[in-house]
């Protein structure tokens, strides 16, 4: 079958290889999405292993619409009761790029009308919209007069992981930070710093891909789940191989911020996730840090000045180029900003420059190569860089330094699969749902999503792991 996953713009290759390593065949890539063919196995597993698709769509039908009332009455054609009753609710997502059809919203509610009235003449009942929570999302694309009526197998926006517990100001999608993660071709083998990490999004999706463990292996529910040809006991199959693929990892997975409650909000997470024996956070500014040898990966997502207050924006990405510099030899590093004159503050050579967006934010994804023999990446050195050098070289403070560094070296073990994941979901009983949606006050309420209760992550964190003893 024919089917189509959605992505940011800039990681449609990464996307390409991943669906084509998950089992898809005849990929057409275009602009933030892939066409692409499957069966229900390709859909599960895209759903729930692929780290950068954001939607996987499955289109019903296709058709031009002169105006309006022409897809209302094409919307209708479609036999609705092959994906859902009446008694079931459903949400719809309008896009267009048309000159006819100039209103998402308006797109969205005609085919809703459609919809609805084909369950009423036929039944005498209509099923209700849930925006928050519907048994079944529909994708209305709309390009100039070409209308593509889609299901929506993901439901919730995969960027939704479902192991965030805590933000702070400004966090990376997961989407985004997975994808940059990608593109510097990490995979557990090096070591990986996000010298700059806030509430930790990139080390989460490190160790995801260090331990080679699905993107979703959080996720509490797919859209596809509440299909009427769900096969639970296939879904079952594929989230147990994509668990058994596990792997320890085998560098350390390191985070750092200058911020206390930045290191508190990734440890919570990490713990929260059961991660706490993969990855490492301590609170050290960046202007301080010093990896252990080796080389590895840094990837990071500095403030832009923009959303987060800096008071010296172009210092601090000076700041970030010496210390790339002086002590990040052999690493590549890359960093994503939507500064682009800070961003020429750190004085280094770029090997690649990607556009991306951040959010709406037009975006640069960036790669310095710290390599010593090459000499690439470096800037030349100044007599003042020379003074600086020698000064930070101190021996005693680089040993000191890494000597802590050592609690990434304590033993690392298998993550477990969590207390409840989208593996142990349930069709939910429509009259239970009925009933509860009765309680709230407005249907546009989103009703709190079931999620790691405080007993089941302290009962998940028992069972993965006893802490060993902190050696700093
Ligand atoms: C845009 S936020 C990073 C968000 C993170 N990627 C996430 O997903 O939560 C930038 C972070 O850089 C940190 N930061 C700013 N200056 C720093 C410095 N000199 N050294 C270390 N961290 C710094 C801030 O405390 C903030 O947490």
């Amino acid at each position: 079958m024919k089917l189509l996953a959605k992505t940011l713009q800039g990681l449609e290759p990464i996307l390409e290889k991943e669906l084509l390593a998950l089992g898809a065949t005849h990929v057409e890539t275009f602009t933030r999405a892939i066409r692409f063919r499957g069966n229900m196995e390709t859909l599960y597993r895209v759903n729930l292993e692929s780290r950068v698709a954001m939607r996987v769509l499955m289109p019903i039908s296709s058709f031009n619409a002169r105006d309006e009332e022409d897809l209302y009455r094409k919307v209708k054609r479609i036999d609705w009761s092959r994906y859902m009753t009446e008694e079931e609710t459903l949400a719809i997502d309008g896009v267009t790029n048309s000159e006819v059809f100039t209103h998402s919203k308006y797109i969205a509610l005609k085919s809703k009308d459609a919809i609805v009235d084909q369950f009423r003449e036929k039944t005498g009942k209509r099923p209700n919209v849930n925006t928050a929570s519907p048994d079944l999302r529909i994708n209305i694309h709309i390009y100039g007069i070409e209308v593509t009526v889609s299901i929506d197998s993901s439901g919730d926006s995969l960027h939704k992981r479902g192991y965030r517990r805590e933000t702070l100001e400004a966090p990376i999608s997961e989407v985004l930070a997975a994808g940059m993660i990608l593109m510097s071709g990490y995979n557990g083998d090096r070591t990986f710093i996000d010298p700059m990490c806030g509430s930790g999004t990139f080390l989460t999706e490190a160790a995801l891909i260090a331990s080679n463990l699905p993107a979703q292996m959080y996720r509490k529910e797919f859209g596809f789940q509440r299909w009427k040809n769900y096969r639970p006991e296939v879904y079952t199959k594929i989230y147990d191989e994509a668990m058994a693929k596990q792997r320890v990892p085998s560098h350390p997975i390191l985070g750092f911020d200058k911020n206390f409650q930045a290191i508190n909000v990734t440890e919570r997470n990490m713990e929260a996730a059961g991660l706490e024996n993969i990855v490492t956070a301590k609170r050290r500014p960046f202007e301080r840090l010093v990896p252990p040898p080796g080389g590895g990966i840094l990837v990071t997502n500095p403030p832009y000045g923009e959303r987060l207050e800096e008071e010296d924006i172009e210092g601090l990405y000076q700041m970030i180029g010496d210390q790339l510099k002086k002590e990040f030899k052999d690493f590549d590093a890359w960093l994503i900003t939507s500064n682009y004159s800070a961003l020429k503050s750190v004085g280094l050579r770029t090997s690649a420059r990607i556009p991306m967006y951040n959010g709406a934010l037009e975006c640069r994804l960036v790669k310095y190569e710290m390599y010593e023999g090459s000499r690439k990446g470096m800037a030349p050195q100044t007599e003042e860089d020379k003074a600086a050098s020698k000064e930070t070289d101190k021996p005693e403070v680089k040993e000191a330094e890494q000597a802590e560094l050592k609690t990434s070296d304590r033993p690392k073990k298998e993550i477990r699969r969590p207390a409840s994941s989208s593996r142990d979901f349930k069709k939910p009983d429509p009259r239970v749902r009925k009933e509860a949606a009765s309680d709230r006050s407005s249907r546009s309420e989103r009703p709190e999503r079931k999620s790691f209760s405080k007993r089941s992550s302290s009962e998940l964190r028992k069972r993965i792991t006893k802490k060993p003893p902190k050696n700093d």
